[in-house]
């Protein structure tokens, strides 16, 4: 009797801890990334927001983001993922690279 009852306790403390955490991984927001309806922008939001929350472009220097996106690629792949296409490639890099930090 009292294991039954610390059974389902345990289920319930579960089904809790699950509940919490799936609330985070939510969709990513665009409104607070720049030019939200821009094919760059909904592509980067719909690529890089599949492992973690994307950074802002302006978070990186325009020089930087080449290799970035070069190594997300590798996870991508790594994670037996999608790889991104070539003009997934160029259309996000282009956003972010239009968005980044000062000049090289
Ligand atoms: C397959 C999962 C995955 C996807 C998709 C992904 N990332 Fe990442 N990202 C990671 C992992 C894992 C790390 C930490 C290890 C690393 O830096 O490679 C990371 C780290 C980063 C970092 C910090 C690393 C640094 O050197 O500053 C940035 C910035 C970043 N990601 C941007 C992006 C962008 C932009 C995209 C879309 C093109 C993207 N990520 C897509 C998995 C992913």
């Amino acid at each position: 009797m009292s294991r039954a009852i610390k059974i389902g306790y345990l289920g319930v403390m579960l089904v809790l801890a699950v509940g919490c955490s799936s609330k985070q991984s939510g969709t990513v927001s665009l409104g607070s990334y720049p030019d939200p309806q821009s094919a760059g922008a909904k592509m980067f939001k719909a690529r890089c927001a599949e492992c973690h929350v994307p950074p802002q472009p302006s978070s990186r220097k325009a020089k930087e983001w080449p290799n970035i996106v070069d190594r997300m690629q590798h996870n991508l792949v790594m994670r037996s993922s999608k790889p991104l296409t070539d003009e997934e490639q160029r259309e996000i890099l282009g956003y972010l690279q239009k968005y980044a930090a000062g000049q090289s």
